[in-house]
C-alpha cells in the first residue's frame, strides 16, 4: 500500500475499524513489553502542545515518548508564539521540521484542523472542544481487559456501554465515535438540553453502520440496564466554568451512584476519564469501590498513546528526496 497522506489522529473515525483494533493490540503488547519499541530512537523529538490543563495527558505522552526512545518538548501554548497570534498553519509547517511528531490540547477542532493544512507529520488530538480520542483508546483497551473473555480486542463488538452526564461535550461525543468504531454499543444518557449535537450522533452512526454497533440518546437513567461498562464525566468541561449555565442542577438525577450501579449488570465496571469530583457526576462509593476500574483506564492512556504513535509513524507516507 502507497501512503500517500499524512495520517493524523484529529477524532475517533481516523482509524477505520480494523487500524482501531491493530492499535488496541499493540497497546496491550506495549503494557506486556513496555520498553520493546524504540519508534522515536535519535532521540527524535515530539511536541507535546497545551492551551488547557493537563495532568494524565501531560504525563503519559511523556513519559510514553521517552519509553519509545524519544524526547517529549511541552510546551504551554500561552507561552509560545501562537499565544500571540502566528497561524496554526505557519505553526504546524515549522514545527514540522524539527519534530517526529505534535500532540496537541486545545479549543476549537477546527485549530487542529488548520495546523494539519500544513504540517507534515502527524497530529494527535489530545483533547478538543469536540472530541477527546486518545482517551477513548485506553478506555476500550481498559474494558478488553476487564469485560471480553480473552483480553482481545474484537471481543469487544456487542458489549453495552453508558455514558451518564453531559451528553453535550467532549467525551460523549468520542464515546459515541470510538465505541461505535469499536463495535461497542453505547447510549449517552443526559438530560433533554445537554444530550449531544445532531452531527455527532449522525457521524457515529455511519461508523456503527460499518460495525454493527448501535448509538441511542435518552434522557432515561432506567436505560443504565443490561450494560457492562457505566461511565461518565465531570458535568463543568474546562472552557465551560464561567458560561453561565447552571451545571449543577440539571445533572443531578444523573449523577453516577449506587442506585445507578444496581441497574447495570452485577460485574459491570464503572469508568472515568478523571478528574473527577465526587459527590457529583460520581459518588465516592462508586468511583472508590470495587467496580470501579479508573486508575487501570489512567494507566491505559501511557500504553494505548504509546501503540498510537508507533502505529502512526508506521503509517506515513516515505519522505520525499
Ligand atoms: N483524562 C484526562 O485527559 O486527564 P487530564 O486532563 O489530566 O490530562
Ligand atoms: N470533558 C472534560 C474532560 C477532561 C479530561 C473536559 O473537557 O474538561
Amino acid at each position: 500500500m502507497q501512503i500517500t497522506q499524512v495520517r493524523h489522529f484529529l477524532a475517533d473515525d481516523d482509524l477505520d475499524h480494523q487500524e482501531l483494533l491493530e492499535v488496541l493490540r499493540l497497546a496491550m503488547e506495549l503494557k506486556q513489553d513496555r520498553y520493546s519499541r524504540e519508534t522515536f530512537a535519535g532521540p527524535q523529538s515530539v511536541a507535546v502542545l497545551f492551551d488547557k490543563t493537563s495532568t494524565r495527558t501531560r504525563f503519559s505522552f511523556s513519559a510514553g515518548i521517552a519509553e519509545l526512545g524519544g524526547h517529549p518538548i511541552v510546551t504551554e501554548t500561552g507561552k509560545s508564539q501562537m499565544g500571540k497570534g502566528e497561524t496554526f498553519q505557519d505553526t504546524g509547517a515549522v514545527l514540522s521540521r524539527f519534530v517526529s511528531a505534535i500532540v496537541w490540547r486545545t479549543f476549537a477542532q477546527a485549530n487542529l484542523e488548520a495546523m494539519a493544512e500544513t504540517a507534515t507529520v502527524p497530529i494527535v488530538n489530545a483533547l478538543s472542544d469536540d472530541f477527546h480520542p486518545c482517551q477513548i483508546l485506553a478506555d476500550l483497551q481498559t474494558i478488553v481487559e476487564h469485560c471480553t473473555p480473552d483480553s482481545r480486542p474484537e471481543q469487544l463488538c456487542g458489549l453495552k456501554a453508558v455514558y451518564l452526564g453531559d451528553g453535550d461535550n467532549n467525551m460523549a461525543n468520542s464515546y459515541m465515535l470510538g465505541f461505535a468504531n469499536a463495535g461497542v454499543d453505547i447510549t449517552i444518557i443526559a438530560p433533554e438540553k445537554f444530550q449531544p449535537k445532531q452531527q455527532f450522533v449522525d457521524r457515529a452512526r455511519v461508523v456503527a453502520e460499518q460495525t454493527g454497533a448501535t448509538v441511542a440518546v435518552s434522557a432515561d437513567v432506567a436505560d443504565v440496564e443490561g450494560a457492562d461498562v457505566v461511565i461518565t464525566d465531570t458535568w463543568v468541561s474546562m472552557g465551560m466554568e464561567n458560561d453561565g449555565v447552571d451545571r449543577r442542577t440539571p445533572f443531578l438525577p444523573y449523577q453516577v451512584n449506587a442506585a445507578v450501579m444496581a441497574k447495570a449488570k452485577p460485574e459491570a465496571i464503572f469508568l472515568h476519564c478523571l478528574p473527577a469530583y465526587r459527590g457529583s457526576e460520581v459518588s465516592a462509593d462508586v468511583i472508590d469501590g470495587p467496580r470501579s476500574r479508573v486508575f487501570d483506564e489512567a494507566e491505559n492512556r501511557l500504553h494505548a498513546q504509546k501503540a498510537l504513535l508507533v502505529w502512526l509513524m508506521e503509517h506515513q507516507p516515505a519522505e520525499e528526496k
